[in-house]
């Protein structure tokens, strides 16, 4: 008995995924650029069958339909994208690349701006989950106000294809999970108590501006000009090679002569673009716009 049912769930493993599985898979891969391998299917499936129970939908047809000819298909893309993104993220997550973006790049860029009239820096924080990267981002620039951003403006857009996760940066209400690395300084500072979590500074929140973005959408991506700095850490970790391209391509469209990329600490352009110069800094690296040798 135990034999038989290990044998058909070692069987169960190895069939071929359903026809409609797949082509739900490469309508995501279509749509947002994030690529489920073969391997990757169960996880793919598990989500599906969440938004299937909500739906009382059976089969993996009718919810391909549901995706793409019923009336709900927009509204259901999204919510399928909301329970397929992964949001990991945490404030001051990568504390080396916070210190060089503050004590390196910033000076460089300041530096570099100050020949053009307009005091105003623009930062783009590209897959921003529930907001606490753009707002680690701010504080530090709000630390610099006194001293290199004398006479300065900033602004910092944060953008991301998962709405519930927007609406939490919104809110501003982070639990002892997400706030384990923050300094005490930070806390208090910008920070209230609000019950057992932290509620962020009303100061903080008027520097950020949310909204939803996918950066496989060419259309928006054209609009986003002007960057002194964008951030998009651990995000191109669930996208193919000729998609990680494409958002690559319009990141350098978007970023001013002088402007620097920031990529999570396991990636890198290698293979994906050459039109960046790699920065190291202690502990951490980042991109700055401009071919090798130049
Ligand atoms: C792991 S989180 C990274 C959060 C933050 N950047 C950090 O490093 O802490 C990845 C985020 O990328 C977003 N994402 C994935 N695909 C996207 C796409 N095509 N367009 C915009 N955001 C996307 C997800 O919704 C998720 O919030």
């Amino acid at each position: 008995m135990t034999v038989l049912s290990a044998t058909s769930r070692a069987v169960e493993s190895f069939a071929a995924p359903d026809p409609f599985m797949v082509r739900i898979r490469d309508l995501i891969y279509q749509v947002a650029g994030i690529f489920h391998a073969d391997n990757k299917l169960r996880a793919l499936e598990e989500r599906c069958m969440r938004r299937m129970q909500v739906l009382a939908i059976k089969t993996y047809r009718d919810y391909y339909d549901c995706l793409t000819v019923k009336s709900i298909r927009q509204a259901e893309l999204v919510a399928l994208l909301n329970e397929i993104t992964i949001g990991e993220t945490c404030f001051f997550r990568n504390q080396p690349q916070i210190d060089g973006i503050r004590n390196i790049v910033l000076p460089k860029i300041l530096e570099q701006r100050a020949k053009l009239s307009l005091r105003h820096l623009r930062i783009w924080s590209a897959g921003c989950s529930t907001g606490e990267e753009p707002y680690t981002l701010c504080m530090i620039m709000l630390e610099e106000t006194a001293t290199r951003l004398k006479g300065w403006t900033f602004e910092i857009l944060a953008t991301d294809l998962n709405e519930r996760s927007l609406n939490h940066a919104k809110n501003g209400v982070y639990n002892a999970y997400s706030t384990r690395n923050l300094p005490a300084l930070f806390r208090e500072k910008y920070f209230a108590a609000n019950g057992n979590d932290l509620q962020i500074d009303r100061n903080v929140k008027n520097y950020v501006n949310f909204s939803r973005l996918n950066l496989t959408d060419e259309t928006k991506m054209l609009f986003m000009k002007g960057l002194d700095m964008i951030l998009c850490c651990n995000v191109l970790i669930y996208f193919d090679g000729a998609s990680k391209k494409r958002v690559i391509q319009h990141f350098y469209n978007g970023l001013l002569p002088h402007g620097y990329l920031f990529l999570g600490h396991s990636e890198s352009l290698y293979g994906v673009s050459e039109d960046f110069r790699l920065v190291h800094m202690p502990s951490s690296t980042a991109y700055v716009k401009g071919k090798r040798n130049v």
